[in-house]
């Protein structure tokens, strides 16, 4: 069983999830063109070592922090050179033995751990040493961080998608993005993982990168068509978000001033969207006191939610998506909808509401139009 060794705990700190075999066979269809006989392929964070058992002719490294999972996979493959040590410290190629003129290429599936991340929070520590310009809040960018450390000429690993697709987490990858170009991106969900199942999935890219001295902007990554099953792909730019619509936060002195205001709960992406609610009636740090004039928009927002379930699971890191044309003209359902709900609510729209049947009629219409192929 995979990662059997290791308590709860461990699992945990560690980021030791081991990768299903088809994923694994996924990664190395991925690099295959690309590996030859002088090649070096490393996994730096590599478990049991699955992803190095399919090199062929080439250079094999495998490293992990955990010695029993080194010692396991030792006794599966004789051809690999195993290095029980901390990959986020003192990187460097003559850490590996890999000569400065080799070609590199690095395959694996890193820990991503979010140490600041309120979940699981009271169990999470890491305490290894990371060197200065590897050290983040989740480690996952440190690895990235390192593989630009080493050089590596092709990167094949699995990491969040939301590393690319989130500004912020874009920006922290700055030495990373100056030095690579995304070539293949192809979306699972977390759900994929066993240890994973209990959780809400959220989406994982299998990344293919090249070094490559143009590097890659965040428009790059907006512009990028990833790769779904059974789809024609997925490329955030194909969409419009909520965010110019409403305020997702909120402001500096936001507190309420009337005692019909409204407070809607802060907005930050689909998955956060599943966890918390929509309008609520009394104020706190969480809450956003409406604008009254974007009211319909967190209408929007409001319905959205109880239609989640049409999503797939790559949104998951999204912001809210919308169609503004197209809820114009559907914006009487969706206002009944939300009045349904929340009958408070109901002071504060002049219209009278559509009857059930047309609402969930009208509510689908606009639902399957806007997410065309991906609806669910
Ligand atoms: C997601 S698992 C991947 C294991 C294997 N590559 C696979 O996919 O089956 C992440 C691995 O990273 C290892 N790890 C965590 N921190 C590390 C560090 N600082 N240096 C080296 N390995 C580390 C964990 O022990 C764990 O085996």
């Amino acid at each position: 069983m995979s990662q059997a060794h290791l308590a709860y705990e461990s699992r945990v700190n560690l980021g030791s999830y081991y990768t299903p075999p088809e994923i694994v066979g996924t990664a190395w269809k991925m690099i295959a063109p690309y590996v030859r006989s002088q090649t070096t392929v490393i996994d730096s964070a590599c478990g049991y070592g699955d992803f190095l058992k399919h090199c062929g002719q080439a250079m094999t490294i495998g490293c992990d922090i955990d010695e029993t999972a080194i010692d396991v996979a030792k006794e599966s493959s004789n051809r690999v050179r195993f290095f029980q040590t901390n990959a986020l410290h003192n990187v460097s190629r003559t850490k590996f033995g890999i000569p400065e003129q080799s070609d590199l290429i690095v395959v694996g599936n890193p820990p991503y751990n979010d140490k600041t991340s309120l979940i699981r929070q009271s169990i999470k520590s890491v305490d290894f040493e990371i060197d200065d310009d590897l050290a983040c809040r989740d480690l996952g960018i440190s690895f990235l961080r390192s593989y630009n450390k080493l050089r590596a000429d092709l990167i094949c690993v699995l990491h969040p998608l939301s590393y690319l697709i989130k500004p912020t987490n874009f920006r922290l990858l700055k030495a990373f993005t100056a030095n690579y170009r995304l070539i293949e991106g192809l979306l699972i969900s977390s759900g994929e993982f066993p240890e994973s199942v209990k959780h809400t999935p959220f989406p994982i890219v299998l990344a293919l990168y090249q070094r490559d001295a143009q590097g890659m902007a965040y428009s790059f990554i907006r512009s990028f068509r990833f790769r779904v099953t059974d789809k024609n792909g997925f490329c955030l730019d194909e969409f419009d978000y909520i965010t110019g619509y409403l305020d997702k936060y909120p402001k500096k002195k936001n507190q309420p001033r009337y005692d019909d205001t409204l407070f809607f709960w802060t907005m930050r992406d689909i998955n956060a969207l599943k966890r918390n609610r929509t309008f609520v009636e009394s104020y706190s740090a969480n809450t956003i006191v409406l604008d009254r004039r974007k009211l319909d928009y967190y209408v929007y927002v409001d319905v959205f939610k109880r239609n989640l379930h049409r999503l797939p699971f790559y949104f998951g890191n999204c912001d809210v998506l919308i169609d503004d044309e197209l809820f114009r003209q559907y914006k009487s359902a969706f206002i009944s909808d939300t009045i349904s709900h929340h009958p408070f609510l109901k002071k504060h729209f002049q219209i009278k509401p559509l009857e059930k049947q047309r609402v969930e009629s009208e509510l689908d219409m606009y639902f399957k139009a806007l997410l065309g192929e991906h609806h669910v």
